[in-house]
């Protein structure tokens, strides 16, 4: 697969659209705009196209992976939020459609609470980057690119 045919969709997740002011010393005070930006920015260095979305609604993460198949989407990259502790529907969503993934965290979730050591989603993924803040964003977009260009 070339780059110029590699779409990539981006999900994030319930809370993430308050980045910037919520918790700023766990999630630092980018927003979540600033995010898109710098991925988009990156897409474009790599040659590959990105949709990016934040819901708030397990349901409608789920919608948009069903939907990501017949959109032609190849990669998703994925900060689950705290759905990533909860959320078997959305493990099943990722497994079902069998597109790869890379699961996204800005925080170290290892290093955290012990309820956010576990994560549904990281057995269904290529690999999870957590703890670099915004810069997890672009070191996962750079791992899903290489992993789908390899
Ligand atoms: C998070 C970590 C989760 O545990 C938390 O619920 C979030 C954000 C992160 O990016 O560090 O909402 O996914």
């Amino acid at each position: 697969m070339s780059g110029a045919d590699t779409r990539i969709l981006v999900l994030h997740g319930p809370n993430l659209n308050l980045l910037g002011t919520r918790e700023p010393e766990v999630y630092g005070s980018d927003t979540l705009q600033d995010v898109d930006k710098g991925l988009n920015l990156l897409a474009r260095e790599l040659g590959v196209e990105i949709d990016t979305v934040q819901s708030n609604h397990e349901g409608e993460l789920i919608d948009r992976i069903h939907a990501a198949r017949e959109q032609g989407i190849c990669g998703i990259l994925i900060n689950p939020g705290g759905l990533t502790h909860t959320s078997v529907a959305l493990r099943d969503a990722l497994a079902a459609v069998a597109i790869p993934a890379v699961e996204v965290h800005l925080s170290n979730v290892h290093a955290r609470e012990p309820f956010r050591h576990h994560s549904f989603i990281s057995p269904v993924a290529v690999g999870q980057i957590c703890g670099f803040g915004v810069a997890s964003y672009q070191l996962a977009l750079r791992g899903l690119v290489m992993h789908l260009t390899k």
